[in-house]
């Protein structure tokens, strides 16, 4: 896509001339088939408030409070089966149970002119056996164990046999099913964060010596079987996909991340998905920003040819101006829509912001850091 200025310069003499500017970020765009209405996207967040892996009645709240007309939200990280999981409390979306419970949150969205993609996930070796079916290992691209963080302990993984793998690749593509079949308008193949899918991309974790592993092109091989599984299943346009080349979350890193995320966007192309949703460089891990040189996603959204979404760290001045110079299409905010269930229309007046409070991130209540967060008025 071309890089233009235009739109950028319009924006600033407009406000320069003290008319009413247009605010980039708050302008349509047409995504594939569906006509957004801003360029605001709710980034998918863990909140742990899904008891035994279900989808709770609080989140219908809670996900229409961030729908505005015409928006994109990304749901929570849902897993694509029973070893796919982690955490407690998050949901997933490969039984009946778990597929029936996403639909009530699914219409409510709907009901408010939403677009809402769910996010399909497997945490590989970010696990632990007490998460898993009949206390096993979790699986991963490798038997490196992970060293403790933020207060987990993991067990020691169990790789993969290449014969498992089809498995696995067929396990997202019953979940991408289940999530049409629940009503979203399609799935984002949670491909960032250290997770199963980085767990091949990336060089620091994946040893692997048969075709999974050693060439950018044999670690990328699962993602992008993934990809076309479940592009097959539900078709493309419904399909994106996250991918974090730069960040190190839960020990996944890269030694050529550049060359990582560049050889992902021209891969992904050939499938003709709808979008790529990439992490800035400056996002450490899922929540940590370090300083780092600007505009380093700009040669990935140059070579990916459907809609790119760039998230991690932006606020208003950076989304708006992200947007005007064309350095992406679409926004994602996290935290700041985590407490600003009005985000967009407070970006538009330009109004003062709740903060949020990281103590509940992560907790289990259902209104307390969940659907308390005040609106404008
Ligand atoms: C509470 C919390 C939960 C998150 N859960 C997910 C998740 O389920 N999937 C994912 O891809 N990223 C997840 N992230 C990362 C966010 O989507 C986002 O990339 C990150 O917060 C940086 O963007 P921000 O600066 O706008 O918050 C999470 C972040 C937070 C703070």
């Amino acid at each position: 896509m071309a890089i233009n200025n235009t739109s950028l310069c319009n924006w600033h003499q407009m406000a320069s001339e003290h008319e009413t500017p247009v605010i980039p970020l708050l302008t349509p765009y047409k995504m594939g088939n569906f006509n957004l209405s801003h360029r605001m996207v709710l980034a998918p967040l863990t909140r742990m408030r899904s008891y035994d892996n279900v989808a709770q009645p609080h989140a219908v709240l809670y996900y229409s409070q961030r729908t505005s007309p015409g928006g994109l939200l990304i749901s929570e990280a849902t897993g694509v089966s029973d070893s796919a999981q982690g955490l407690i409390h998050t949901p997933g979306i490969w039984t009946k149970e778990q597929v029936e419970a996403w639909k009530p949150i699914v219409n409510a969205v709907h009901a408010k002119g939403g677009v809402f993609f769910c996010q399909i996930w497997h945490v590989g070796r970010v696990s632990s056996s007490v998460f898993q079916p009949n206390g096993q290992a979790p699986i991963s691209s490798t038997d490196k164990p992970l060293k403790p963080q933020m207060g987990m302990e993991f067990t020691p993984p169990r790789r993969l046999r290449t014969d498992e793998i089809p498995q696995i690749i067929n396990d997202f593509r019953i979940a991408a099913r289940n999530a049409i079949e629940a009503g979203f308008d399609g799935v984002e193949i949670h491909g960032a964060h250290g997770y199963l899918l980085e767990q091949f991309m990336k060089d620091k974790v994946n040893d692997r010596s048969d075709e999974y592993g050693g060439s950018i092109e044999n670690r990328c091989r699962f993602a992008l079987e993934v990809v076309e599984a479940v592009v097959k299943e539900i078709g493309a346009q419904r399909v994106g996909i996250r991918l974090s080349p730069f960040t190190e979350h839960s020990d996944s890193g890269d030694s050529d991340p550049k060359a990582l995320g560049l050889y992902m966007a021209n891969a992904l192309n050939k499938y003709n998905i709808l979008y790529c949703h990439m992490v800035e460089p400056r996002m450490k891990n899922a929540i940590e920003i370090v300083e780092c040189p600007h505009h380093s996603l700009v040669p990935m959204r140059k070579a990916f040819k459907g809609t790119f979404i760039a998230a991690g760290g932006y606020d208003r001045k950076d989304g708006i101006n992200a947007v005007a110079e064309n350095r992406t299409d679409l926004v994602a905010y996290g935290r700041l829509f985590l407490a600003n269930p009005d985000l967009p229309k407070r970006f538009g007046l330009d109004a003062p912001l709740n903060k949020y409070n990281r103590e509940n991130f992560y907790t289990h209540d259902p209104v307390i850091g969940y659907t308390d967060y005040p609106f404008l008025e």
